[in-house]
């Protein structure tokens, strides 16, 4: 099962990415949680001690083994030398983190260039390494991404069961689901599904379902405004430690089992 999560900024796709990640591992399932993002969120998500976080290098920045793999550096442009399928198949062995309930994560940072289709060299390694990670490779993969989709191309989007978008009651935010949508088509991504979250009304409610409708998008979870996701962060904690049986925590339980149903790991 291979699942991507994105939408607009602070909607909370490390939330859902890193507590779905969680609740497949207390299942059983070998889980590979990705972040897409640089910034060590999902380190922090999934409750990985901060000394351990601070100290994690995102792929994409670790100059040394970008030239090493691809005989160019992560800023340098296409060279004549350039090794186009880079060796990748110990990367999560020797960069992955374990995380609470042995959920993988890796951290790989982001594209540069913002999708400009930039062959530096940490670009090439990561697309190969996601190729990998999708088509080589038997765990449940999270992946939680940021609003642009930069990571997937057509043979990477194809190979992901599903891209989750999550969305806050804002129109903001379903403006930023549109332009996905126009990506996620573009690049062929199988399926879209919506999880509506910080749901605080049943007017929150009907905004998300009536706007998804528009768009022919199924909304498959619909996660409440938690305070114990407000209160966890402020905690420094997980919300699945800081309050296991909250009802988001509990509404996140509820997309694993449809996810769970539907694709079948
Ligand atoms: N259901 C919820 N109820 C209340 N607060 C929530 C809920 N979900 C997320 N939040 C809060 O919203 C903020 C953003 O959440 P999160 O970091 O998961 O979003 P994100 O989409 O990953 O953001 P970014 O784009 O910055 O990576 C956090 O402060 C989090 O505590
Ligand atoms: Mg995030």
């Amino acid at each position: 099962m291979k699942i991507a999560v994105a939408g607009k900024g602070g909607v909370g796709k490390t939330f859902v990415s890193s507590t779905l990640s969680r609740l497949l591992a207390r299942d059983g399932y070998n889980v590979l949680a990705v972040d897409a993002d640089p910034n060590l969120n999902l380190a922090m998500g999934l409750g990985v001690p901060s000394e351990v976080a601070n100290g994690i290098v995102p792929l994409s920045d670790n100059e040394a083994l970008v030239k090493e793999r691809t005989g160019v550096s992560a800023e340098e442009a296409y060279a004549p030398i350039f090794n186009m399928t880079p060796r990748v198949n110990d990367i999560v062995d020797r960069f992955g983190v374990t995380a609470p309930d042995g959920v993988k994560l890796l951290v790989m940072g982001t594209v540069k260039g913002g999708g400009t289709g930039c062959m530096c060299g940490a670009n090439a390694l990561l697309r190969v390494l996601l190729q990998h990670l999708l088509i080589q490779r038997g765990e449940v993969l999270v992946m939680d991404m940021v609003a642009g989709l930069e990571h997937l191309g057509r043979g990477t989007a194809r190979r992901m069961d599903a891209m989750l978008v999550v969305l806050e009651p804002r129109m903001k935010s379903v403006d930023t689901i549109r332009r996905i949508m126009r990506l996620a088509q573009e690049i062929e991504v199988k399926e879209v599904l919506a999880v509506g979250n910080k749901v605080a009304r049943p007017k929150d409610r009907e905004f998300i379902q009536r706007n998804m409708d528009e768009l022919d998008v199924p909304v498959v979870a619909y996660i409440p405004y938690d305070e114990a996701v407000t209160d966890a962060d402020m905690a420094g904690a997980p919300t699945l430690d800081y309050a296991p049986d909250s009802e988001a925590v509990k509404a996140v339980s509820g997309l694993k089992g449809y996810l769970l149903d539907r694709y079948k790991p």
